[in-house]
């Protein structure tokens, strides 16, 4: 069987950086080493502003914090406080681990058939304007960890993002991507046109500064009571008139009666670790029921990306993401997690991916648009690891212009019409149908694996369905291949999601491996970049952290 290297060549970075050079962030290391600590995200700026947090004396909890309002700020088209979130927590004096979901809900008058006109589903109403925002969960959920586990005020993890936003930041080359890309969409927009395009209508380059002076005030307005002004005070009143004004149905009580909610992790072993990641209404289980599914194979003898290796996770995708069918949101849906992750279960699903062969229908979309995942490692050994989003780019295209709040539409990651699929080409069931109240169905699975008791490495990720497969594969390079953390980031990646049955697979991925894939007549999409996932490394006084070369970032550490 081909045996390929998995060392990631001078050349082949080359080569790598130029093919993604549309998302490429201009920071010469994409990897960093601590002995301590460690921030990774999706921003160099929010990562500096982590890092600040922690030589402050604050922890993982704060760090991450400050670092989630911060790419809020640097990385407005991927999420912010209209969005919500996932945290995975490992508590280190306590040895635990806890999850936090902050997701978004669907507004008290929403309803399965909102979407439909004369008849028909309207799937644009779920993606862009009023209609498509949920109730934001970002800040009940950066407030709720902050006073479960961090030891700072919200002031002080804001005060950098509030500096950002007033004093400006150079723009990134992602966003400079973003913005080029929907110039036209952002001159639509009062609040958009005003803080991302310049006065000639063009689209601040990569370097080019932005000002979010508005986003600065509201979130210095939330002051350390940042619920009390956000859910039931002024600035929740000013987003409910806004949206009031523009044709939405979000209300004053749907603000009041949001909840962030503490829920107990999913975990399973994996050769002798253990996996611990969000549990629904997250996709976190689909992650541990690959790794199920692989864990009796001896991958390393497959070789990494190997026609056979890459066969092997198409088929194990593929169950899994059947398997998704059945995730929604556990306050609403019973979802069979007992029997997903049961060992018979697991076979079962193992035994169809290793006999049966998918079969190709049509092609995947792969962009990466929104979303946003960061991870810390404090000298205390916690270990934080979010992922957050306003979903699609610049969410449903819509701000509160008053505020600088760029509204999600999360909406969309509902089953919005039975068949109809959402922006990531994924057809839900009726388990993820649209609820008063109800939290759609996400992708974003962050993990931390433990060994012996100790972590051993974080990742998540941003890319919609792109992010279960990425953190998937990332996870199998560090803990099958025991690749670093720079180079498990950034190995060619694919992605397959069941429907619609192609396997989207990256251009760097070896010439060998798509001609003997196609050979085994997988239909293949050749795509420059799928989602980008973060990770960082733990070992005693050896912490290597790395952000995905696909969109840039920053990891600091000492
Ligand atoms: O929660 C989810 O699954 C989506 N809202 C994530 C969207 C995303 O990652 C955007 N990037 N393509």
């Amino acid at each position: 069987m081909a045996e390929f290297p998995r060392t990631f060549t001078a050349a082949r970075l080359i080569i790598v950086v130029g093919a993604f050079s549309l998302f490429t962030y201009s920071t010469p290391a994409r990897s960093e080493a601590g002995k301590k600590a460690m921030v990774v995200s999706e921003s160099a700026l929010a990562s500096e502003a982590g890092l600040a947090i922690l030589k402050q004396g604050g922890n993982a909890i704060d760090a991450a914090a400050a670092t989630a309002l911060a790419v809020g700020v640097t990385n407005p088209a991927s999420c912010g406080i209209g969005g919500g979130g996932f945290m995975l927590v490992y508590l280190a004096k306590e040895g635990k681990f806890y999850a936090l979901d902050y997701r978004e809900t669907a507004p008290h008058s929403a309803s399965a058939d909102m979407y439909y006109r004369d008849g028909k589903p309207n799937e644009e109403l779920a993606k862009v304007g009023p209609l498509a925002v949920a109730v934001p969960g970002e800040v009940a959920g950066l407030d709720a960890a902050l006073k479960r586990f961090g030891t700072m005020k919200f002031q002080q993890v804001a005060a950098a993002a509030i500096k950002l936003a007033r004093d400006g930041f150079p723009v990134s080359e992602h966003l400079a991507g973003e913005l080029k890309s929907g110039a036209s969409m952002l001159a639509m927009d009062e609040g958009l046109k005003e803080v991302f395009l310049k006065k000639d209508g063009s689209a601040p380059g990569a370097g080019e500064k932005i000002y979010e002076k508005k986003l600065a005030d509201t979130i210095e307005r939330l002051g350390n009571t940042p619920v009390a002004k956000f859910y039931n005070g002024p600035i929740g009143k000013e987003l409910v008139s806004y949206l009031d004004a523009h044709g939405g149905i979000l209300t004053a009580d749907d603000l009041e009666d949001y909840q962030p909610v503490w829920r107990e992790p999913l975990h399973r072993t994996y050769h002798g670790m253990v996996v611990y990641a969000m549990p629904p209404p997250s996709s976190g289980g689909v992650v541990l029921e690959m790794l199920g599914m692989l864990e009796p194979g001896h991958l390393p003898g497959l070789g990494l990306n190997s026609p056979p290796y890459l066969a092997r996770l198409i088929e194990v995708m593929r169950q899994g993401f059947d398997d998704r069918a059945f995730y929604a949101d556990p306050t609403f849906v019973h979802v069979p997690l007992d029997i997903l992750l049961s060992p018979n279960h697991i076979n079962e699903a193992r035994d169809r991916a290793l006999h049966q062969k998918s079969t190709a229908a049509l092609a995947a979309e792969a962009h990466d648009h929104g979303t946003s995942n960061l991870c810390v490692v404090d000298e205390a050994g916690n270990v934080v690891d979010i992922t957050t989003t306003i979903n699609t780019v610049f969410g449903a295209k819509m701000t509160v212009p008053k505020l600088g709040i760029i509204l999600n539409d999360e909406m969309d990651d509902f089953s919005t019409a039975p068949g109809v699929a959402n922006a990531y080409r994924l057809v839900g069931t009726d388990a993820n149908s649209i609820a008063p109240g109800k939290r759609p169905l996400s992708s974003m699975s962050p993990v931390i694996v433990v060994k012996d008791g100790k972590p051993v490495m974080t990742a998540g990720g941003s890319g919609g369905p792109t992010i279960i497969t990425g953190v998937l594969q990332v996870a199998l390079d560090v803990l099958d291949f025991h690749a670093g953390a720079e180079d498990a980031v950034a190995d060619a990646r694919i992605h397959e999601q069941a429907n619609p049955d192609v396997v989207a697979i990256e251009q760097e991925m070896p010439q060998t491996s798509r001609d003997a894939l196609e050979q085994m007549h997988y239909r293949l999409r050749v795509i420059p970049a799928l989602g980008a996932v973060n990770a960082i490394t733990i070992a005693p006084g050896n912490l290597h952290g790395a952000f995905d070369p696909r969109k840039g970032g920053g990891a600091s550490g000492y």
